[in-house]
């Protein structure tokens, strides 16, 4: 399981129920990395992205057994049982790994079940309200840092750093 985040120097990953950012080189690789996969959601995170992501299976997780999500959509109603799901789906989908995408609750919650980690830094300190769990540091080993980068789309430079479980 990959955790899959765009962090703020200041911590920050979200502003009410949006990004405090336009960084479209993020966006473009957050496709690539989680294209084919099984992806684990908070219902606000789904409730902010509004539509089912191409290409790829969402699993929202919420406590309202009750929720209508579009077709296609998964729900569970624990993380528990969206990492059950999200191995059965990867499995269906022949991929090696599903991507936990937020928000901020569950990444708190999926953290130590995560064997990888891969961050997008953002090189600025925007406003918001939504803050990235602190990571304990001698759990996770950088493998790979590519950037800082910036294309005409991007409001602010980022770089791409990957982790491995130490
Ligand atoms: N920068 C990034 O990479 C990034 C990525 C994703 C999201 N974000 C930002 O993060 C913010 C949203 O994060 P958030 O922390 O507010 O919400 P969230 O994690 O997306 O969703 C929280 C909801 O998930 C459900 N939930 C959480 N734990 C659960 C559990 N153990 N069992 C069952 N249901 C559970 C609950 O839904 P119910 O209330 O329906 O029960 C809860 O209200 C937004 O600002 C978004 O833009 C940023």
């Amino acid at each position: 399981m990959v955790i899959v985040v765009a962090v703020a120097e200041n911590g920050i990953i979200g502003r009410g129920d949006g990004l405090p950012w336009h960084v479209s080189g993020d966006l473009k690789r957050f496709r690539a990395i989680t294209w084919g996969k099984p992806l684990i959601m908070g219902r606000r995170t789904f409730e902010s992205i509004g539509r089912p992501l191409p290409g790829r299976t969402s699993i929202v997780v919420s406590r309202d057994a009750e929720l209508s999500l579009p077709e296609g959509v998964l729900l569970a109603s624990s993380l528990d049982a969206a990492i059950a799901r999200a191995g059965v789906e990867a499995q269906r989908l022949g991929v090696a790994e599903a991507a936990v995408v937020g928000g901020a609750d569950i990444y708190a919650q999926a953290l130590p079940h995560a064997d990888a980690l891969r961050l997008t830094r953002i090189h600025g300190a925007p406003a918001g309200d939504v803050v990235f769990p602190a990571l304990n540091v001698p759990d996770w080993r950088e493998i790979a840092r590519e950037g800082p980068f910036q294309g005409e789309k991007d409001e602010f430079a980022f770089s791409f750093v990957d982790y491995e479980r130490a």
